[in-house]
């Protein structure tokens, strides 16, 4: 494989039958507030509330790919925490297997926690600085009772074998790896405990090109021989494309569109998505960096608390834009967009699939 290509050597294995979502996002709404400083206190001012999720739904099925991209700020992260019960969300509700996370009992809940692992943008920070990898791995495999005290060590191995590391990295800590090395690490403790879902936030934007590869590569493969599913955040659109069955654009807090990898990049509608693909680098060598092409935009807190979100950038605005949010609406099967620019009637065909 060219060195420079962030594109995966691996084939993407075939989009997953259709199955009940195992994770659901319904309508999942995430604000944050912070407290006032001295100057706010003093002139009685309200810091403002961010909306960093608006009523956000989507659905993961067993062993697919679904890939969430959009612009730094745009609510990837908290999305991904709200998912994985990080963070409780302020409306709408998470679902898995059918069941309301907030209302499970305690076992259910733990569970959960194994069978839905996440792996983070920056692994020194997520891996304890003083454990081994042996320490942490040994860890993972007591806390949740994966199996005996006498294959812990077989185990092991077996996790590192699978990650593609070698049996000497057990005694080291982390700060003796490097960032390729780190994530493969995390991996192997996310995968200890042999969960059905990956969220993996960014995990390779912090990586050099070459590495992104190689790090990808072993996410499909991993999915391939596991059977996993894989949230994959990113807002570098090269590799999304080729790795994810499903993609879901967010912009400002709010999910724009959504539809199957190739019909999004291949057909994007929503005029945020549009520019997003129109703006991504063609794979020439000194093309980097997909988000520097991307015009910037303002904060989410300056959004107003009617209209379109994306209304300020679009180039196809309308007075309707101002006034009106345009909520998801179905196009085709498994494809929806929020835009005024699209009818908002459902499709018959796609009455049903309004939630990714
Ligand atoms: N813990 C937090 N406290 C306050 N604001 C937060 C917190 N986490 C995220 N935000 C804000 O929510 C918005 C969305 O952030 P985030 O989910 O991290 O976006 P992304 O991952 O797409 O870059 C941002 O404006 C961010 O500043
Ligand atoms: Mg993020």
């Amino acid at each position: 494989m060219n060195v420079a290509s962030p594109m995966p050597a691996a084939p993407v294995p075939d989009a997953p039958i259709l199955e009940a979502p195992i994770l659901e996002a319904q309508r999942v709404s995430k604000r944050f507030g912070r407290a006032a400083s001295l100057l706010e206190r003093a002139r009685r001012v309200h810091p403002p509330v961010i909306c960093a999720l608006d009523e956000v739904s989507l659905a993961i099925r067993p062993g697919e790919t679904f890939s969430i991209v959009g612009e730094s700020g745009s609510g990837k992260s908290t999305l991904a925490r709200c998912l994985t019960a990080l963070h409780a969300c302020d409306g709408g509700r998470v679902l898995y297997r059918g069941r309301d996370l907030a209302q499970m009992p305690p076992a259910e809940r733990r569970r959960f926690h194994r069978r839905v692992q996440m792996v983070f943008q920056n692994p020194l920070a997520a891996l304890n600085p003083r454990m081994t990898v042996s320490e942490m791995l040994r860890e993972a495999l007591r806390v949740h009772d994966i199996c005996p005290a006498d294959q812990v060590q077989a185990q092991m191995r077996a996790l590192l074998e699978r990650v593609r590391l070698p049996v000497s990295v057990l005694d080291r800590r982390p700060h003796q790896f490097s960032g390729g090395q780190l994530q493969r690490i995390a991996m192997a403790r996310a995968l200890s405990v042999r969960p059905e879902i990956i969220v993996a936030d960014e995990v390779v934007s912090a990586l050099d090109v070459s590495v992104q590869a190689q790090i990808v590569n072993l996410l499909i493969t991993l999915q391939d021989e596991l059977g996993l599913a894989i949230v994959f955040i990113a807002h570098d659109l090269r590799l999304v494309r080729h790795i994810s069955h499903r993609v879901a654009v967010m912009y400002r807090g709010t999910l724009v569109e959504f539809g199957d990898s190739e019909a999004l990049f291949t057909q994007p509608l929503h005029p945020y998505t549009r520019l997003l693909v129109g703006s991504a680098p063609t794979l020439q060598p000194g093309h980097v960096h997909a988000h520097a092409h991307t015009p910037t935009g303002g904060t989410i807190a300056e959004v107003a608390a009617t209209g379109c979100v994306f209304r300020a950038r679009c180039p196809d605005a309308m007075p309707r834009c101002a006034a009106e949010a345009p909520g998801l609406r179905p196009i085709e099967a498994g494809r929806a967009v929020a835009c005024h620019l699209f009818p908002d009637t459902a499709h018959p065909a796609a009455a049903d699939t309004v939630t990714p």
